[in-house]
């Protein structure tokens, strides 16, 4: 079978780039993004391709690229349903924030009403393509609901997680590791497989494009974002040992990198990981194992969440500390708010947390990020909902200019790895900076030596 219509329920960090890149390559297919959200999809629809919602290097180009001619951005949903035969499901899953499994296993509200109104909608047979990431066995819910709607419809669903990383969506759409396919073992659940690699065929070698069960799908992604943020949580750890050691985190890094079982990639120390999947993956997978009653699994899998909390709350005191063990009243500037460079999202970014940490102490916390505004800096700490946000206003100041924002501070601490950090001018900065002046690299990004002769008080994470 050969596509020709593709609908996309969910128009965010996956489902956005996702079908921006899978219409680039498939000009024959016409592709809709469909979204509750008005406002996003206007966005998306912005002449002006620098105005997309969601900042990914390379993606301006794409999306001028393809839409208006097989690309296209909408809020009619029931209608995109209806034409396509082919539905991807792109739509949030957050953490449960209520009622069983509160704080742990993910809210599938969204991907229930999604199944509703395909199966109301629908009048042809289709395949139904998970892409967020969701708990294993999620397939079940989704076929029991459109197996029953009694109109004769099929529907085929298959698990087709998305591996992209934020920051390199589309260089990693563009030449992905591998893309992995789980559908059912039977002549249909085969064709539709075959249906869905023909699309990714379309610019993806055959053999990086892996086959499997559903639940083996479903299970792996949960399990790679596990053992990366396993990597992270691991890197991190030692960083505090190095800190009462000798040793250097970036040197035992590059060493136990070196060695080819483990590889080098993801042993970068850092104030903490953030992002929407690695905290949630994980969490999820912990409710599944206890769900099952593997308390020893899920203890081990939820160590790599402790440890990550710590690294944070462990940044936040070093500060303190350094400063005297007060910053109430003191202008503390950081660099970077969002989770990792090159991207705006800030879900579960540490510099939140930091934040909050800061503003109990009643720090006057100054924030400066090149691609977040200072609308989502409180809207994240609002979310936190640790106090008031008329107190967030009070505390804390967003700018747009480095220079502004670090000028009069006792400190600066840099929580996210922007390039541009590193071509400051950081005689200017601390010429303008309260003495002592302090840097708190939680990426390792700057360049220590040269700015300890210039006078500040570096402190690295693992040094
Ligand atoms: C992750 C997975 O990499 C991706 O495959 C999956 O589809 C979604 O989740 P993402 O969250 O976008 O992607 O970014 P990633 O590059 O994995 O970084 C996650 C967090 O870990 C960031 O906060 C990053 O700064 C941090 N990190 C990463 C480190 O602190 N050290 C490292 O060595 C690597
Ligand atoms: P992700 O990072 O997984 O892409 P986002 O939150 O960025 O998550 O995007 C998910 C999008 O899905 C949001 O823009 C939200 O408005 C949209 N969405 C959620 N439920 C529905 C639905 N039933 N129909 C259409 N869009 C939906």
């Amino acid at each position: 079978m050969s596509v020709k219509s593709i609908c996309c329920i969910g128009a965010g960090y996956v489902g956005g780039p996702t079908m921006s890149v899978i219409a680039l390559k498939n000009p024959g297919i016409k592709v809709t993004v469909v979204d509750l959200n008005q406002a996003r999809i206007n966005a998306w629809n912005d002449p002006d391709t620098d105005k997309i919602p969601v900042y990914e290097p390379g993606l301006g180009e794409v999306v001028g690229e393809a839409r208006g001619r097989n690309l296209f951005f909408s809020t009619e949903v029931d209608q995109a349903i209806a034409d396509a035969d082919m539905i991807f499901i792109s739509v949030n899953t957050p953490t449960k924030t209520y009622g069983e499994g509160k704080g742990q296993a993910a809210d599938l509200k969204w991907i229930e009403l999604c199944a509703r109104q395909i199966a109301r909608v629908s009048q042809t047979d289709k395949i139904i393509v998970e892409k967020s990431t969701l708990p294993v066995r999620t397939a079940s819910t989704l076929k029991d609901i459109l197996s029953n709607t009694g109109n004769g419809v099929n529907f085929q669903i298959l698990s087709n997680p998305e591996f992209l990383a934020e920051g390199t969506a589309v260089e990693d759409l563009m030449a992905p590791d591998r893309v992995l396919i789980g559908g059912d073992d039977t002549p249909e659940g085969k064709k539709a497989i075959e249906a869905l690699v023909n699309v990714y065929g379309a610019w993806v070698p055959r053999e990086r494009i892996l086959t499997t069960n559903i639940w083996s799908s479903e299970l792996s992604k949960l399990t790679a974002n596990a053992f990366l943020a396993q990597r992270v949580s691991s890197i991190n750890a030692l960083s505090e040992l190095c800190e009462h050691t000798e040793a250097d985190i970036d040197e035992v890094s590059r060493a136990i990198g070196a060695d080819s079982r483990i590889g080098p990639k993801f042993l970068k120390a850092s104030v903490g990981f953030g992002g929407s999947c690695f905290q949630k993956d994980i969490l999820n997978l912990v409710y599944i194992a206890r769900t099952y009653g593997l308390e020893d699994v899920a203890d081990y899998w939820e160590q790599v969440i402790i440890m990550n909390d710590h690294q944070k709350r462990r940044f936040a005191k070093k500060i303190i500390k350094a400063l005297y063990n007060t910053v109430n009243d003191k202008k503390i500037a950081f660099l970077g708010w969002a989770f990792k460079k090159d991207t705006n999202d800030t879900r579960e970014s540490a510099a939140i947390y930091v934040a909050d940490h800061l503003l109990f102490e009643q720090a006057a916390v100054a924030v400066y990020d090149p691609k977040v505004g200072a609308q989502q800096v409180y809207a994240d700490l609002d979310y936190l909902n640790t106090r008031s946000s008329e107190e967030n206003e009070k505390l804390l100041t967003v700018g747009t200019d480095p220079y502004e924002v670090t000028k009069g501070a006792h400190a600066i601490a840099v929580l996210t790895e922007w390039d541009e950090f590193k071509t400051y001018d950081w005689q200017r900065i601390y010429d303008q900076m309260l003495k002592p002046a302090h840097v708190f690299d939680g990426r390792n990004l700057l360049n220590a030596a040269a700015l300890t002769e210039i006078g500040f008080r570096v402190h690295q994470i693992g040094k």
